[in-house]
């Protein structure tokens, strides 16, 4: 049964969102359906279709009491929003179903895990998030509570283990029917560690182990972990709040971690290989992946930064927040790559191509422009190694804004910067990464929707993702070289989803 609350989401959604014009939003990345949006949840495919939930807040472009937003997709790029399907509408949820994930059931039911949020006052007067695993059960569309929720609490952990901060479910399906489920916790410490508990059935959960402990090496909390199996190694995805940066890796407070390694399925023990940062950029945290029904490993993030969420304009007062692009993943020499989902190709419109375009100065060429581009550049130095100190390209620009792309060989530096891309306010607008490149020659792909930049480097071996809201007639795109530069350009119109 729908509850009042629920049911007061779904209409006041529907009749919010004919007040958002499609074009005042992403076009390919899904956004708020109308007002908040933060982690990607129950990344899954079922019944034929890409679901995706999301942390949604529909009454105010601010968090809030969490619901889950629902939008379905058959390629990931062209969403369409079907009800809310969670709302903070039981004893144990009332401040919040906060972030989980969904998987098939034997019997065809979409199964929901998420986290029950319940306020609670403690002696010094300070309030505390009581966070305790539910379920809800449906058929795509509608989603009943389990009975029996919360199917895990304080109850279920070891000694001395938070029940303040144990959050964010991973059901993973295992080979022979049963099912894992992975979750964040804190230990003792104060640090964080992600558990792994065990059901034959989906619904009746067991505590099994630890599977990773932070140690305070990478932040405190570990939120919104993800486990799989990737080219013949097992990855752990989490998201750690208040990382410190070491060296270029881990600057973004609340930040993304991978790590790489192995595990041995019968003793359930992981072994880290390495560790690195998912994204580099500004504006990435909490992914989800799903397995593609023809074998894909997908990822999508959430397109914002807890510290940057003030990256706004009055423009858009009835929404907030959006997803990255979808990204497949490979392990390749030990580090994740990251590549756009190849199904953004058959948004492919007209193509501009230029080849050995010499670049000293600055320079504009024809036909590169747009807001919704798809666009490679390889650079090399035109005469010799040391041909060139720095190389840029500027986008979403016009004689008042740009957002910039800039690369220093000698430093082996990579910026991202959207200081002039609109913003008001002091917050962080650039982020450097060390990339490599062999001898000045470098590969940028830059994907360009409304509101956002996402750079793949070198085919993926790293990324940097940012959000920018500059005015949509800012469409220019122009490139810059201190020394002289060889340079390849080719560039795809995205077509627009019908806008
Ligand atoms: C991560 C997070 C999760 C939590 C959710 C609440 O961004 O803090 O740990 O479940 O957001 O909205």
């Amino acid at each position: 049964m729908t509850s009042q609350t629920l049911r007061e989401a779904r209409k006041y959604e529907e009749a919010s969102e004919k007040l958002i014009k499609p074009e005042k939003r992403p076009d390919f990345h899904l956004s708020a359906r109308t007002g908040w949006m933060n982690d990607p949840n129950g990344f899954s495919w079922y019944q034929g279709k890409y679901h995706m939930f999301y942390q949604y807040h529909p009454y105010d472009s601010h968090w809030g009491p969490m619901h889950w937003g629902h939008a379905v997709s058959t390629d990931l790029l062209h969403w369409e929003y079907l009800p809310a399907a969670l709302a903070p509408d039981a004893s144990y949820d009332k401040d919040g179903c906060f972030s989980g994930s969904a998987v098939e059931l034997a019997d065809g039911r979409h199964l929901l895990m998420y986290t029950g949020v319940v306020q609670e006052r403690l002696k010094n007067g300070e309030l505390r998030e009581l966070q305790t695993q539910c379920l809800a059960v449906g058929d795509g569309i509608d989603y009943e509570k389990y009975e029996n929720n919360p199917v895990l609490d304080e109850k279920d952990l070891p000694q001395g283990f938070s029940r303040y901060d144990f959050r964010d479910p991973k059901i993973l399906k295992n080979a022979d029917g049963s099912y894992s489920c992975i979750i964040g916790n804190r230990p003792a410490d104060g640090s964080g560690q992600i558990l792994l508990f065990t059901s034959a059935d989906g619904f009746q959960w067991k505590y099994q182990k630890v599977l990773c402990t932070n140690n305070r090496r990478f932040g405190l909390m570990w939120e919104c972990p993800d486990f799989f199996e990737l080219d013949g190694k097992h990855v752990l995805l989490t998201s750690p709040q208040d990382m410190m940066p070491q060296g270029f890796e881990y600057h973004n407070g609340n930040g993304t971690l991978c790590l790489i390694g192995t595990y041995d399925e019968k003793t359930a023990t992981f072994t880290e290989e390495s560790g690195q940062s998912i994204d580099y950029g500004i504006d990435f945290y909490a992914p989800q992946t799903v397995l593609s029904p023809d074998g894909r490993r997908i990822m999508i993030g959430w397109m914002q930064n807890w510290d940057t969420c003030n990256l706004r304009t009055s423009e858009h007062p009835l929404w907030y927040g959006q997803m990255s692009l979808p990204r497949e993943l490979h392990i390749k020499n030990g580090r994740l790559y990251q590549q756009p989902i190849r199904e953004l190709e058959q948004m492919r419109g007209s193509k501009t191509l230029y080849q050995n375009v010499p670049v000293t100065g600055f320079l504009q060429l024809e036909g590169i422009r747009g807001r919704l581009v798809d666009l490679t550049i390889v650079i090399r130095p035109a005469q010799g190694e040391r041909s060139y100190r720095k190389f840029a390209v500027r986008f979403a620009q016009n004689e008042t804004y740009y957002t910039s792309l800039s690369f220093r060989p000698e430093e082996s530096i990579l910026k991202i910067d959207r200081k002039y891309s609109g913003s008001r306010r002091a917050i962080i607008h650039q982020r450097r990464s060390l990339v490599n490149h062999t001898d000045g020659c470098l590969r940028l792909r830059l994907i360009l929707d409304r509101y956002s930049v996402e750079v793949f480097v070198n085919d993926g071996e790293q990324v940097m993702t940012a959000t920018m809201y500059t005015e949509q007639s800012a469409d220019g795109i122009s490139f810059f070289a201190d020394g002289a530069v060889c340079m390849d350009v080719v560039k795809y119109d995205l077509i627009s989803n019908g806008f």
